[in-house]
């Protein structure tokens, strides 16, 4: 059997303890310590034995402090370990996967460089935004979905014939896999965004939702933007509740209240960033990957 010692990180540590629950592993705690100018200063409570060290660390905002958190804690833990892998629940960055304008940096590759160089040998993320941001960290990765979890939250609240809808073309795949596992259908929207000003529109006709309950998939909400443009979009053509469904629930500055004005019934995200809307727990899907 293989064994794992597990480290999480201020962002993370209560999935890092469930996680080294079911891996039956060692748990060390990080201490942290903010200076006034902003620097943090991070230590690990005890030295890791030498097996798989596991380090648990989402970069949710404040993404580059959680970022260089995670980065403080492999360069420190490899000296004690040749199999560090870091578990990014939430990997930040990974929606700059490619030069959408000129002059832009893909700085997801620029973050899978820092985490090579700092020591990780292995990254583990829940439903990283795109394919080509896991292929552009250029390290030995895997990414593992939550959607299952999520989907077996929203059986047990028993919606009548729910439609399952991806607020763009981007998500089809995922509320495809979303809908089948319900057992109900599906449609796509059609989004559009503005790369100078993030701002979104949807662009797609008439949709068939009316009097049906719907559940809004999508891997993550930052502003909440993207879901409350699809929302006003619908309820325009008569739908009856939304819901949400994500894997990470950023949720920055006003968008609870924004996706709720908006008509939003009920925000239903994972525990990669924890939040009042974290229902479902990916502990499980990580550690059976990692076992
Ligand atoms: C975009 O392609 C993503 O899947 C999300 O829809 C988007 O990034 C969410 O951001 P916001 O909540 O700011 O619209």
């Amino acid at each position: 059997m293989v064994k794992f010692t597990v480290i999480g990180g201020d962002a993370s540590s209560d999935l890092a303890k469930r996680i080294a629950r079911r891996l039956k592993a060692p748990y060390i705690k990080t201490g942290k310590r903010i200076f006034p100018d902003g620097e943090s200063k991070i230590t690990i409570s005890q030295i890791p034995k030498k097996n798989i060290v596991v380090v648990v660390q989402s970069t949710y905002p404040p993404v580059d402090t959680n970022l260089l958190e995670l980065l403080s804690i492999v360069s420190k833990v490899q000296k004690f370990s040749s199999k560090v892998y870091a578990v990014i629940p939430y990997m930040g960055y990974a929606r700059q996967d490619r030069e959408f304008l000129d002059g832009e940096i893909i700085t997801i590759g620029v973050v899978g460089r820092l985490l090579k160089a700092s020591g990780v040998k292995k990254i583990l993320t829940v439903d990283i935004h795109s394919k080509l941001a896991l292929k552009q960290l250029k390290i030995s990765s895997e990414n593992v979905s939550a959607v299952e979890g999520l989907v077996k939250h929203f059986q047990k609240m028993k919606l009548k014939n729910p439609l399952v809808v991806s607020p763009d073309l981007g998500g089809q795949e995922r509320a495809k896999s979303f809908a089948s596992l319900l057992k109900t259908d599906f449609v796509a929207l059609k989004k559009h965004r503005n790369r100078k000003t993030g701002k979104v529109n949807i662009l797609s006709g008439k949709v068939d939702v009316k009097d049906r309950d719907l559940i809004l998939v999508d891997d993550m909400i930052s502003t909440g933007g993207s879901i409350i443009k699809a929302t006003q979009f619908l309820k325009k053509q008569k739908c009856k509740r939304v819901f949400v469904a994500c894997t990470h629930a950023l949720l920055v500055n006003d968008a609870v209240k924004n996706i709720k004005n908006a008509g939003v019934s009920q925000i239903i995200s994972t525990n990669t960033i924890p939040g009042n809307s974290a229902k479902v727990d990916v502990s499980k899907v990580i550690s059976d990957v990692l076992k």
